[in-house]
């Protein structure tokens, strides 16, 4: 086990800079998930952590030692792949012990190892067979099983369950976090699934165009979004984020009109936007309430999608844009005209820059006093 330290880590491609100035404290034993759009450098920053990729500037550290010289084999990091790329000729025992065999563990040691991870991963019962009689979740499971016997430091997977299907990934998910707690190693996952990023990490780091925007827990990234882009990526159905401008500002308390649709009341921080700017405002699709008569917004319902124990409600505001609502029950019909009332608190402002302006202090004490 041990703890992994970025410093000013960056990587250029010729002139390409892909990864920019990152920096991040990563604990031993955490399990932190790099999340963010398709191309935004997460594969990059985790092949440069696993010694597959030399880094163009900055330091990097596993275990306290500087490893930007040390070789890939003797950083102590087992990797596992969305490809499982295991060797077809070979049973899964062999394929689990193949990379133990090349360092000269002793036979015993290695059947011990093997039996061990097989028990933990339930697939005891297939180390006989090759992998092309085994299903895409059995052969991941191998990939994992070895990268287990290996007993690494670290252990790195780069979207190890995009290549299974929507159960067996939910299903693998969990067994994931199980695994963690019992290895406690410190485990770096890249996906661009936000669930799985919720669900499974200690902290989340977003990345956009190889930059991290915010490292936080899963909660402190829902609840305290730095900018719009981290408030929009996180989160099923996502944030609504909408047009507006800022009519009034009476200390910490900031409220913007949004076209002619109404308006939306939320925190800020006194002096960083001003009467008449122009900015974005979030509220989640929870946070609003389908209210008969004017509630804060109203609009008229172009979609409810019913699924079952809620509905999403699609509404489309003057302006054009359109803001989902989540509701229970069945919810109105398509045509209907509605009003949304904003939960107390939860609303999110951002400048024009995109920056989360929100005293999340305020926001709290709002939140608690409504609702
Ligand atoms: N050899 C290379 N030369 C130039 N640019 C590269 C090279 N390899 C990767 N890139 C660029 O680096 C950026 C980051 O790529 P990376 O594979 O890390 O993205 P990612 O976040 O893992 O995306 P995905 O979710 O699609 O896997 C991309 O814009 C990619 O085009
Ligand atoms: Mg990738």
């Amino acid at each position: 086990m041990a703890s992994v330290t970025l410093r000013n880590v960056a990587k250029r491609y010729g002139l390409v800079q892909v990864i920019n100035d990152a920096s991040l404290d990563i604990e031993d034993g955490e399990f932190v998930v790099f999340v963010g759009p398709s191309g935004c450098g997460k594969s990059t920053l985790l092949r440069m952590i696993a010694g597959l990729e030399p880094i163009s500037g900055g330091e990097l550290s596993i275990g306290g030692h500087m490893v930007n010289n040390v070789a890939a084999r003797d950083r102590g990091i087992a990797m596992v792949f969305q490809s499982y790329a295991l060797y077809p000729h070979m049973t899964v025992a062999e394929n689990m012990e193949f990379g133990l065999v090349n360092v000269g563990t002793p036979k015993d040691e290695i059947k011990h190892r093997v039996a061990a991870a097989a028990e933990t991963l339930q697939i005891a019962h297939l180390l006989q067979r090759k992998p092309k009689d085994m299903s895409g979740g059995q052969r991941q499971r191998v990939a994992i099983g070895r990268a287990i016997v290996r007993q690494p430091r670290v252990f790195l997977f780069d979207e190890p369950l995009s290549n299974l299907d929507a159960a067996l990934r939910v299903q693998m998910r969990t067994e994931l976090a199980k695994l963690h707690q019992k290895l406690r190693a410190t485990m770096v996952y890249v996906t661009h699934d936000q669930t799985e990023a919720m669900t499974m990490a200690d902290r989340i780091v977003v990345l956009r165009a190889g930059i991290i925007e915010q490292v936080g827990t899963p909660i402190e990234l829902y609840e305290r979004p730095v900018n719009a882009f981290v408030a929009g990526f996180l989160g099923s159905p996502k944030m609504n984020l909408v047009k507006g401008t800022v009519t009034s500002l009476q200390g910490g308390t900031v409220t913007a009109t949004i076209g002619t649709s109404g308006c939306l009341t939320g925190s800020c921080r006194v002096g960083a936007i001003f009467a008449g700017d122009d900015v974005t405002v979030g509220i989640r699709p929870e946070h609003l309430q389908l209210v008969s008569g004017s509630g804060d917004l109203s609009g008229v319902v172009e979609v409810v999608e019913n699924l079952g124990n809620l509905s999403l409600v699609y509404v489309a505001l003057e302006s054009g844009e359109t803001i989902v609502c989540e509701t229970r029950g069945r919810g109105p019909k398509p045509g209907e005209n509605v009003g949304l009332r904003a939960d107390k608190g939860a609303v999110h402002v951002f400048d024009r820059h995109g920056v989360s302006v929100v005293d999340h202090t305020l926001k709290a004490a709002a939140m608690e006093g409504g609702a």
